[in-house]
């Protein structure tokens, strides 16, 4: 699959919730050897790790770099399609380009993390052309990555970290705009930006 142990990879988890919904969210993930072994680190609090507590099993789904934002950021810009896995009772996204199936294995609590060790229990291709690399996609998972730890600074009272991602985000989020181009792509970023601009009216004086 291409996966080099030790890298950290940035992917979409599916996951059902209770409500039986499928659930993806975007995750960092390693893989290590011996055993092989998926690892993730959601925070205690997200609908992945409570979904991974209580269900047990999961998906990592590799998905081109929109995917990650929408899955970060819950945009409803870039559509995301659930089938059922071949295995364990999780979702997996459609429109992925690798699936691996897993059960959870060992999950310790570290801190404000869930520490999960997922053993793979299946592996699945779907053939796609691979797509030209675009930096306008690559910065807006880098924004997507700050905006995502704003409310949980914020939760935390931290606003002075909260305010220098947010500022981070601002930088990083022109050069993404203009890339983009007036597709999807110029729609997702359009839709970050208005993330940007709402979490920042949220920040107390
Ligand atoms: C590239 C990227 C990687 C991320 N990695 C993690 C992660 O490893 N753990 C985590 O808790 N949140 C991570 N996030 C943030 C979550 O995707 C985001 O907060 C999500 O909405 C929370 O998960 P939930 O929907 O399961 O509650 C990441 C976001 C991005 C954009």
């Amino acid at each position: 699959m291409g996966l080099e142990e030790g890298v950290h990879y940035e992917v979409v988890v599916t996951t059902f919730s209770e409500d039986g919904s499928p659930h993806a969210a975007a995750m960092g993930c390693r893989v290590v050897s011996q055993p092989l072994a998926i690892l993730l680190k959601p925070h205690a609090e997200s609908q992945t790790g409570r979904n991974l507590l209580r269900a047990r099993c999961g998906a990592v789904n590799v998905a081109a770099p929109e995917y990650i934002v929408e899955a970060a950021l819950d945009l409803g810009v870039v559509p995301m399609s659930f089938g059922a896995g071949e295995v364990v009772g999780a979702p997996v996204l459609c429109e992925a380009s690798a699936v691996v199936e897993f059960s959870v294995g060992e999950m310790v609590r570290d801190d404000v993390w869930l520490r999960v060790r997922g053993s793979p229990v299946s592996l699945k291709y779907r053939q796609a052309p691979a797509r030209p690399y675009s930096r306008s996609a690559a910065l807006l998972v880098e924004v997507a990555v700050k905006l995502s730890r704003v409310e949980p600074f914020l939760g935390m009272n931290r606003r002075e970290e909260a305010l220098r991602l947010l500022s981070d985000a601002r930088a990083l989020i022109e050069d993404a705009a203009r890339l983009a181009g007036g597709g999807r792509l110029g729609l997702l970023v359009s839709a970050v930006r208005e993330r940007l601009y709402s979490l920042e009216r949220r920040i107390p004086p």
